[in-house]
């Protein structure tokens, strides 16, 4: 049985500088709605580049990325970005962070402020609705932008290393956070990481990357979790098939970094 993609991605290829810089070459995938699919790889394999061109932000010299079978042309609201850097407005409390990205899909004012409220409960912030992003905490003011992306109830939710600048513990708990916000209204979801532990956690699907040009070094699905989501990372350590796993992604990682000083 062939199930159709949400997202297709065909023989794309992405270069800088007149083609001094390779970025990406013939990445061909189809990634399936409601599936999380974990982009992982040394730095520089296109990671970044790939989500971009996903988002409709940035443009493949080679190949095309479809959604539904369309052409991506540019940004749309089928798709929320998070990324990395903490993108809230400073001069807008955290309701308002939330309620911004509503304003601009035409959504009017009693719905508005009702769904930025239930979506600021659900990431567990409903208690600093009033408050500024200056008050808050790095993992808070992350989860005001994960609340202000899923409150626009996009298809496809594109994160490029969302935790990254969170400390462990906030971290951890933003990954179980992503599972249960998933799991309560299911997504697609496409995540950069270079943490290998939160794309075993968090993914159903890794596609790690080569670099110099980014290509799909190995599709893996993770189906020592029997199809599951874990609500506690620490479940995943006893399951058999997931050690093997890690250190096939790590040795997969250390290979590339290899590859690369040989080529210095
Ligand atoms: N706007 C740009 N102009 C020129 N080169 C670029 C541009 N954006 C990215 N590159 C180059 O393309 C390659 C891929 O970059 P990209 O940012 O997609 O990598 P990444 O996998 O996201 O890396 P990291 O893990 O460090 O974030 C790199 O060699 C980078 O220097
Ligand atoms: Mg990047």
């Amino acid at each position: 049985m062939s199930v159709k993609p949400l997202i297709r991605a065909t023989a794309v290829g992405k270069d800088y500088n007149e083609g001094a810089v390779r970025a990406l070459s013939n990445i061909s995938v189809d990634l399936h709605e409601n599936q999380i699919t974990a982009l992982v790889g040394p730095s520089g394999c296109g990671k970044t580049t790939l989500l971009r061109i996903i988002a409709g932000l940035d443009f493949p010299t080679r190949g095309a990325i479809a959604i539904d079978g369309k052409t991506v042309q540019g940004p749309g609201p089928d798709r929320g970005l998070i990324f990395q850097a903490y993108t809230s407005f400073p001069w807008l409390t955290a309701v308002r962070n939330v309620e911004y990205g509503l304003k601009i899909l035409g959504i009017d004012k009693e719905e508005r402020r009702q769904r930025a409220l239930d979506f600021l409960k659900l990431v567990r912030l409903d208690h600093v609705a009033d408050h500024y992003p200056r008050s808050l905490s790095g993992g808070m003011k992350q989860r005001v932008a994960l609340a202000r992306t899923l409150a626009q109830r996009p298809r496809i939710v594109l994160m490029d290393e969302p935790f990254g600048a969170l400390d462990a513990q906030v971290r951890w708990e933003m990954q179980e956070l992503l599972v249960e916000l998933v799991e309560a209204e299911p997504r697609t979801v496409v995540i950069v990481t270079h943490d290998i532990g939160e794309a075993l956690y968090l993914a159903d699907r890794i596609l790690f990357f080569s670099r110099q040009p980014g290509r799909i070094k190995a599709d893996l699905t993770l189906d020592f979790k029997g199809g599951r989501r874990l609500k506690e990372k620490e479940e995943l350590f006893s399951l058999p098939g997931y050690r093997e796993m890690e250190k096939h992604l790590f040795s997969m990682m250390r290979e590339e970094i290899a590859a690369v000083d040989n080529a210095a």
